[in-house]
């Protein structure tokens, strides 16, 4: 098989599933349309995503705009360290990510240099784009979110924002009331991220405007336990730890109890989202042995993460694909959002019991100090509340003048005080998955070649849930009737929310291969025994062998082949019609 890549995006954009934008008037890089079945299978993909994390986790979702004001991103560090290392090649004028370049020319440590160390690294380097031999180079910073301004007179700075994250750091406060105050909760959003990337050249890995699915999950600190564990606590695939990285070793398998037992991974609910992850990814149709779990390397990971795992995907053209970042972010964005907008952002937590705790209250002799400080007494009191007294008085400081309080116009009383609970600021548990990149991963490892009959046939061998047409209906012939039952049959899968194609042109084995191209998983054939019997054949996709069942056990056999809940080899007698 010649290059999957070329292949892939070939079919892709000659069937309807992804092409370059704005096509007519050149296409910029970095934005892709996803055509008629593109749109639709990125659609499943999401809906597959939505019911792991909104159904089966119980995290709603939410929809923030996509441009936020420019105080979000200060609060987020985007503003100023959302940068990638950028430089112009002097030949061919190309802007070039100048760590790719390194990475390119076999320089490793890139991401930890500084401006200058790689730009004398890469000199010796070969512009990807010109192929000459870059020579002096100035490496710099550049921003990678899309500036606007927000309404008339461009005074107000806007973002496009590069993650759907910080909608759901900012809208904390109430997703909190939202939860009823008690942790853990989490909220999840699907929506358009955009990064300005410095030279997006390769097809949907890295895109401009791009589709993020993110949840951020809001836990206790001290209390990192999954209250469902147990569902993937015995859940197993290869880990490849930075240890292994460092020392070049391959990566380990071991169950998720184990990784967590061992410290491997920091936590339970990393370790979960780590196997949810995995279990998602292979349920959309990535092969197991394509896929593989990266821890990051302390110089990698964001200083404020205290664990952070990739799940990479292998691309036949690109390697090894991060598709999905799952990291535990500790309490770095409530406790940034909180200083930059002043409102606080914690939980409160109550104590099963109470604490008593002894605490000393100062009760100022007010009659004799208000008449005393006058306008300064209110200031006075609140000071002396803090104040450390002695035998002789206490000092307190009001408007920067130091005040001698006697001891005789205060009252010292120690208490013991019940104490109900106190303010935490949780902690941050994100799965992040690029929509875009999981589309890619699905085509790629879908796209076959196989001989029948002689001839070559493309198939795209979707797992039933993706694919975007789910079966397609044909009448051997155009007469007798045929094509009404086929119709009917057609219209009746259509009520039952199973997107099923008409297709009456043309040869039947011509009929079949449009769908195979397409990734259709089945496809009922109306024939003459039909009329005899109520009976259709059904054709799996991968095997090609038929089936004959009845007309009326059609719609909940479809729709239970189509959701998974029942494969093709399980139908009674499957045979090679
Ligand atoms: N909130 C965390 C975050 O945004 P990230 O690793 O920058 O983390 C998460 O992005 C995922 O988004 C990546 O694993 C990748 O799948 C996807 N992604 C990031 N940049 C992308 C781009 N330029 N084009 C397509 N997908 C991208």
């Amino acid at each position: 098989m010649s290059d999957v890549f070329e292949n892939v995006m070939d079919l892709a954009k000659r069937r309807g599933f992804i092409w370059q934008t704005s096509e007519c008037y050149g296409a910029v890089a970095g934005f892709i349309d996803y055509g008629p079945l593109g749109a639709m299978m990125k659609r499943r993909i999401e809906d597959i995503w939505r019911n792991f994390y909104v159904i089966e986790e119980g995290y709603y979702e939410i929809e923030c705009p996509t441009i936020a004001q420019e105080a979000v991103f200060i609060a987020s560090g985007h503003v100023k360290g959302f940068s990638d290392k950028m430089c112009q090649c002097p030949h061919c004028k190309e802007y070039l990510r100048a760590d790719h370049v390194a990475d390119g020319g076999g320089i490793s440590g890139a991401s930890t240099m500084t401006n200058e160390a790689l730009a004398a690294a890469i000199a010796a380097c070969k512009c990807p784009a010109c192929e000459e031999v870059l020579g002096t180079v100035e490496v710099y910073n550049f921003n990678l979110m899309f500036a606007t301004t927000i309404g008339p007179g461009s005074q107000r700075i806007g973002y496009l924002r590069p993650e759907t994250a910080q909608g759901m750091f900012v809208d904390f406060a109430r997703l909190l009331r939202f939860y009823r105050d008690t942790l853990p909760f989490g909220a999840v959003q699907i929506g358009k991220s955009y990064r300005n990337e410095i030279s997006p050249r390769q097809g949907m890995i890295r895109l401009r405007e791009f589709t993020q699915a993110e949840a951020e999950i809001f836990v206790h600190p001290d209390k990192k336990t999954h209250p469902k564990f147990a569902r993937y606590a015995d859940y197993t695939m290869p880990l490849l730890t930075y240890v292994h990285q460092q020392n070049g070793e391959e990566a380990v398998t071991m169950s998720m109890r184990v990784a967590v037992d061992k410290g491997v991974i920091a936590n339970e609910y990393v370790a979960y989202y780590v196997a949810l992850t995995h279990d998602l990814l292979v349920t959309i149709g990535v092969k197991p042995d394509r896929l593989r779990f990266r821890q990051h390397l302390p110089d990698e990971r964001a200083h404020y993460a205290t664990d952070c795992w990739d799940a990479e995907v292998f691309s036949q053209r690109f390697g090894w694909v991060e598709t999905v970042g799952i990291a535990d972010r500790t309490d770095y964005d409530l406790n940034a959002h909180a200083k930059q907008s002043g409102t606080p952002m914690t939980v409160f937590i109550q104590y099963t019991e109470p604490r008593k705790e002894n605490r000393r209250r100062i009760i100022p002799n007010m009659s004799v100090l208000g008449k005393q400080y006058r306008q300064k007494a209110k200031a006075v009191f609140a000071a002396l509340e803090h104040a450390t007294p002695t035998a002789d008085g206490a000092d307190v400081v009001v408007d920067g003048e130091t005040i001698h309080i006697p001891a005789n116009l205060f009252e010292v009383r120690d208490e013991v005080v019940d104490i109900r609970g106190e303010e935490i600021v949780p902690h941050v548990i994100e799965p992040s998955y690029g929509i875009d990149r999981m589309c890619y991963a699905v085509l790629e490892q879908a796209y076959d070649e196989d001989t029948v009959d002689g001839e070559k046939r493309t198939v795209l061998r979707f797992s039933p849930r993706v694919a975007p047409v789910q079966v397609a209906v044909f009448p051997l012939m155009t007469r007798d009737g045929l094509d009404t039952i086929a119709d009917e049959i057609t219209h009746t899968l259509k009520r039952k929310g199973i997107l099923a194609e008409y297709d009456d042109s043309g040869a039947i084995g011509r009929r079949y291969r449009r769908q195979d191209e397409i990734g259709t998983p089945f496809a009922i054939t109306v024939d003459y025994e039909t009329k005899e019997t109520r009976t259709v054949t059904v054709r799996d996709r991968d095997s090609m062998k038929q089936v004959r069942i009845g007309i009326d056990t059609l719609p909940q056999t479809i729709s239970a082949l189509v959701n998974g809940d029942m494969k093709f080899t399980s139908l009674p007698a499957h045979q090679n019609l």
